[in-house]
């Protein structure tokens, strides 16, 4: 496994996930700044966005601190390998939240989140030692909705929140510990190891 920004890789049917570096900002601008993608997501993220926002991003935020703290996965096709098309991104500190993602629209409704996201929560919980994971999406983002029930997570409340679209004024907050996690899914995270 190549290892250059201390997270692994990992392979599933139709998917690699690999650590996103500089070289996928191109493709990460293309498919990330659209207000489509952008709408559902906390009103901390800039809209319009920055010209060279995302560059900078990945510079700034992602590689400095990938592995240490935080862990952003690029996703891409196994059919397509240069091309970022999402991205899953964990942090330890939740905000209560500790997991963001995004598909490029062209992919939607494909299953392709509800794939990438078994080795990602396996890695989180065996590897990364976490107990619990809370996970958040803006009420009436029902895609984000389904893959928290699809994977087992426990709904906790409805809170106040702010997306970049003012029309989502409210998120619901749900929760995934390791047990739960384990009696849903029980593949090891060695199972998606790329040998990349
Ligand atoms: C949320 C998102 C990542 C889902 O990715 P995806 O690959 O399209 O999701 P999947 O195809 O794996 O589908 C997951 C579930 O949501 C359902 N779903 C997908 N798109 C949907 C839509 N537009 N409306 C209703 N349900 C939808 C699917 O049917 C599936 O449920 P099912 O298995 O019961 O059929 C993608 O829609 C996206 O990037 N949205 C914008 C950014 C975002 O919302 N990020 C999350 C913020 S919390």
């Amino acid at each position: 496994m190549k290892d250059k920004s201390k997270i692994p890789s990992f392979e599933t049917e139709r998917l690699i996930l690999r650590a996103v570096e500089l070289s996928d900002a191109d493709a990460y601008k293309k498919h990330f700044v659209d207000y489509e993608v952008i709408r559902y997501l906390s009103s901390l993220v800039p809209w319009p966005y920055p010209e060279h926002g995302v560059h900078d991003f990945i510079k700034n935020v992602i590689i400095p601190n990938q592995g240490q703290g935080r862990w952003v996965w690029g996703i891409f096709l196994k059919d397509e390998p240069q091309e970022l098309i999402g991205c899953i991104d964990l942090w330890k500190e939740g905000k209560p939240e500790h997991r963001g993602f995004w598909l490029a629209k062209k992919h939607w409704s494909k299953g392709i989140m509800t794939e990438a996201m078994p080795p990602i929560l396996s890695y989180a919980f065996d590897s990364l030692g976490f107990e619990e994971l809370i996970f958040a999406n803006a009420v009436g983002n029902v895609a984000s909705r389904r893959i928290k029930e699809k994977t087992g997570c426990e709904f906790i409340k409805i809170t106040k929140a702010k997306y970049v679209d003012p029309k989502f004024t409210e998120q619901e907050l749900w929760k995934l510990t390791r047990e739960q996690w384990a009696k849903n899914y029980n593949t090891p995270t060695d199972d998606y190891k790329s040998i990349l």
